[in-house]
């Protein structure tokens, strides 16, 4: 059985995000019914020995050309130099304008691939076909693309929507739980977001799915894709409601950046410290009650992330993490933008956080002064 959700909105034509089981054998129609001269598949070095040869044998099956273009597995592929290489390949494969790219993997393939698919011959279709439970319930949907330069992550990007997106729970099952985890913030994150009662449920009945458990799985990502997609659908480029999905990355970006987006905290990890944190300083502003943050944190906690700062092996600065900040891209005029909470499943975006109140709040959080 699958679901399908629909996402489209205004300006972007609308495609289906398929969330269902052994998606991957049954790549080929769907892709083929697109109707692309070929299919590339670009994905990563980990990735393509576990899941390759079942999709490219998939995409053969159902009368496609293909190839495969690996690169290697890890945030570092996210540059200029695999970007020059993926697409280098496509053109010595001599793909046309008409040629799809099919991105196998998690949430750097999709944004990699999905790049160079923007760029290739001024922008080919492509579908996503996530292997990661973050690229599941978020970054293959909405059409974000991008590499990272040394001035910061995502900064060189597009947006380019998939013309299909399918999301095999199967995939999951031959993913580190560090990373199953990892994924499960961002779906904690939708909660938290916008739905109190699917947050209830992900830190009680349904917490089997944080250590792989795929039923549960399943209905996480059906949920978190529908809310995703209900927002992009409202917001393709970020001009409002969409930023609200960067609840707890504000925080979370900036312990990433002080640990030098190391193994210390995976992107995961980060925000779902950055959404406690974004609750516990909601309550402090007397935004929200502290019966909240303290649900959020327990939520959170149920999955085995981090909710404090002392989970992290390292004494942060105030300063230095307010500098990250108000550094962030989401940042304007200098002021602090963060999305903050009234209760679970209601949070806004507020632009004018004042820094100071934020740097006494880290403080108390254990922050260095
Ligand atoms: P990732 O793509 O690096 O995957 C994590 C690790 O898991 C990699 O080593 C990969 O090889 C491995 N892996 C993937 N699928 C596997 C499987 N099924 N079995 C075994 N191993 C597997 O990381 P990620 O967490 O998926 O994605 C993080 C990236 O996503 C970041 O670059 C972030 O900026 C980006 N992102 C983009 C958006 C967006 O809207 N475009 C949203 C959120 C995050
Ligand atoms: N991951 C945030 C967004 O897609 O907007």
């Amino acid at each position: 059985m699958t679901t399908t959700i629909p996402v489209g909105g205004e300006g972007f034509a609308a495609y289906e995000v398929v969330v269902g089981r052994g998606l991957l054998k049954e790549a080929g129609a769907r892709v083929a019914a697109l109707k692309p001269t070929r299919a590339f598949i670009v994905s990563d070095e980990t990735v393509a020995a576990i899941h390759g040869e079942t999709v490219r044998g998939a995409l053969e099956g159902a009368g496609l050309t293909t190839g495969v273009v690996t690169v290697p597995a890890g945030e570092a592929s996210k540059s200029f130099e695999q970007l020059e290489a993926v697409l280098d390949r496509l053109l010595a494969e001599g793909l046309d304008r008409k040629s799809l790219v099919v991105a196998l993997g998690g949430g750097v393939v999709g944004d990699l691939a999905g790049l160079a698919a923007a760029l290739f011959m001024r922008g080919v279709d492509f579908v996503q076909v996530p292997t990661t439970l973050l690229a599941q319930v978020d970054s293959s949907v909405g059409g974000k693309t991008a590499i990272d330069t040394p001035r910061g992550k995502n900064l060189i990007g597009a947006f380019h929507q998939p013309r299909l997106v399918l999301a095999d729970i199967e995939a999951l099952a031959t993913l580190p739980v560090r990373q199953v985890r990892s994924g499960w913030a961002e779906v904690l994150k939708h909660g938290l977001i916008c739905d109190a009662a699917f947050f209830d449920w992900l830190g009680g009945e349904g917490k089997a799915g944080a250590e792989g458990d795929p039923d549960a799985l399943e209905r996480a990502v059906i949920r978190s894709v529908e809310i995703k997609s209900q927002i992009v659908g409202e917001d393709e480029k970020e001009a409002g409601r969409r930023a609200l999905l960067n609840l707890g990355h504000t925080f979370g970006h900036a312990l990433e950046a002080e640990l030098g987006f190391g193994d210390a905290l995976t992107h995961g990890e980060a925000v779902a410290l950055g959404c406690a944190m974004a609750f516990r300083f909601s309550a402090r502003q007397g935004l929200c009650a502290a019966t909240d943050a303290d649900k959020a944190e327990a939520g959170i906690r149920a999955a085995s992330l981090p909710t404090r700062l002392a989970d992290v092996d390292q004494v942060f600065s105030a300063d230095a993490l307010i500098g990250r900040m108000a550094g962030d891209k989401k940042a304007e005029g200098g002021r602090l933008t963060l999305i903050l909470a009234r209760a679970i499943g209601e949070v806004f975006t507020d632009k004018n956080v004042d820094a100071e109140a934020v740097r006494a709040f880290l403080i108390e959080e254990g922050a260095a002064a």
